[in-house]
């Protein structure tokens, strides 16, 4: 398949989001839309899509959010297209969020894997990434419990 690898444009918020719901990837406490919004397009995140074919006219078909703290790198929302999984695009989509780091003098990348979704661990591991064995703290900033 012939695809195109770059940022998502701001009016592709629903076809965005919708792909992530459709692939399992939201959740009550994120709005997918207010997500996209805050990481598009800025010096340190970006939403990237891989396109069938040209630009603003191609189907979305995957998407991995990408970003950095000033330290390490992030994916989140790898997603592929339900019916076109299993022919590499997730490989070429994380390989394109890989670059967009790289690109900015980020060395290392990781992301999270929720605990019902621990089957995709296969997949990352074939593109050599490992789990760290760390314990990840967090807390909501916005007065949320
Ligand atoms: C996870 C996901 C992005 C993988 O995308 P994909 O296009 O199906 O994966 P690819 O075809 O690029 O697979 C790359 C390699 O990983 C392997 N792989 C993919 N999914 C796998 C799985 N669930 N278990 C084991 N291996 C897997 C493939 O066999 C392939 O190996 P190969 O190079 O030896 O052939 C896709 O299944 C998806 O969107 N899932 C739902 C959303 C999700 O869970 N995202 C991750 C959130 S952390």
């Amino acid at each position: 398949m012939d695809l195109t690898f770059e940022p998502a444009l701001a009016d592709e918020e629903e076809a965005v989001a919708s792909l992530w719901r459709e692939c399992g990837l939201t959740v009550p406490y994120n709005d997918p839309a207010a997500d996209f919004r805050f990481a598009l397009g800025r010096e340190a995140s970006d939403v990237l899509v891989a396109r069938e074919g040209g630009r603003q006219t191609g189907r979305i078909v995957a998407t991995a959010m990408v970003g950095h703290d000033g330290h390490r790198g992030w994916l989140y929302y790898v997603a592929v297209a339900p019916a076109l999984q299993g022919k590499g695009i997730g490989a070429q989509i994380v390989a394109a969020g890989e670059e967009w780091l790289k690109a900015r003098g980020v060395v290392k990348v990781q992301l999270l894997v929720r605990e019902t979704n621990t089957s995709v661990v296969a997949f990352y591991e074939k593109l050599g990434f490992e789990i760290a064995p760390r314990v990840v703290m967090s807390k909501w900033l916005d007065g949320r419990e």
